[in-house]
């Protein structure tokens, strides 16, 4: 039997050869995307703040008393909730951050209809359904209300007084819509058009409404990708 010996220079062509398809392999694999290490990090997944569909909210709005990072008012703790006057005035000083615009004013006309209507009236003249029903009609397109400062009816809608409760549930960016509103229907504001009045009828939602609000985190994640899919 004859033992059949290659020569050292075939034997080193068939390494190299070898060493050649490993190569290509690994450069085949690397160029395919293929990944050595998958591990549970990826795959598809909700992140913090993120709503797992564009539909859904994944959190609610900041609790009452949190200080906000682009906050225009003082934290909670510098300022009583307590419905007085001296707690009021003590917000009169507050500059409001919200220029008067459209947008503005329509937001204002959407938590005004809702929120105080009731009982200041459509125009803020004080006729209002709580005044048909004997409520005492307060006006705030009077001369006393016309002269307190933005921080003032800032302050008011934060925490009530009297028989007029807190509306602190609006937020407070949306606060000062609220106040460049009522300044409108003070016939203060005369350069920017806007409405007065119910926007539809009660139960109707969509654009009637306000939207959420802006400093808690209820809205989608900016970095969302928009073609959806893992990451
Ligand atoms: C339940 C009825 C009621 C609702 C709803 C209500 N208010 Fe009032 N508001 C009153 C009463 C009553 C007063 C007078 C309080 C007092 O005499 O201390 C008042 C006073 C005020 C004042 C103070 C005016 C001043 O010159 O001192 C402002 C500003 C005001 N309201 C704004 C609002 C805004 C804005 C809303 C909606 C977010 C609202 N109110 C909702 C009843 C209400």
């Amino acid at each position: 039997m004859s033992v059949e010996r290659k020569a050292p220079g075939a034997q080193r062509g068939a390494i190299d050869a070898r060493v050649l398809r490993a190569l290509l392999f690994t450069g085949l694999l690397a160029s395919s995307g293929c990944e050595w290490f998958t591990d549970f990090k990826r795959q598809p997944h909700v992140v913090t703040w993120e709503s797992w569909s564009p539909e859904t909210l994944s959190v609610r709005g900041s609790p009452q008393g949190s200080v906000p990072t682009d906050g225009t008012a003082m934290p909670a703790y510098m300022v009583s909730y307590a419905p007085m006057p001296a707690t009021i005035d003590s917000m009169a000083g507050i500059a409001n951050p919200v220029p008067v615009s459209e947008a503005s004013l329509a937001a204002g006309r959407k938590h005004y209809q809702i929120n105080c209507a009731v009982c200041h009236g459509d125009n803020g003249d004080g006729v209002s359904i709580g005044s048909r029903y004997g409520l005492i009609s307060f006006p705030l397109t009077s001369d006393v209300t016309k002269a307190r400062t933005d921080g003032y009816i800032f302050g008011m809608i934060r925490n009530g007084r009297a028989s007029m409760p807190s509306y602190n549930r609006i937020e407070e960016r949306d606060r000062w819509d609220v106040v460049n509103y009522i300044r409108a229907l003070q016939g203060r504001v005369t350069d920017v058009p806007f409405e007065r009045g119910p926007l539809a009828m009660p139960g109707v939602t969509g654009d009637k409404v306000p939207g959420p609000g802006t400093l808690g985190p209820t809205r989608a994640i900016p970095h969302r990708p928009t073609s959806g899919g893992a990451r």
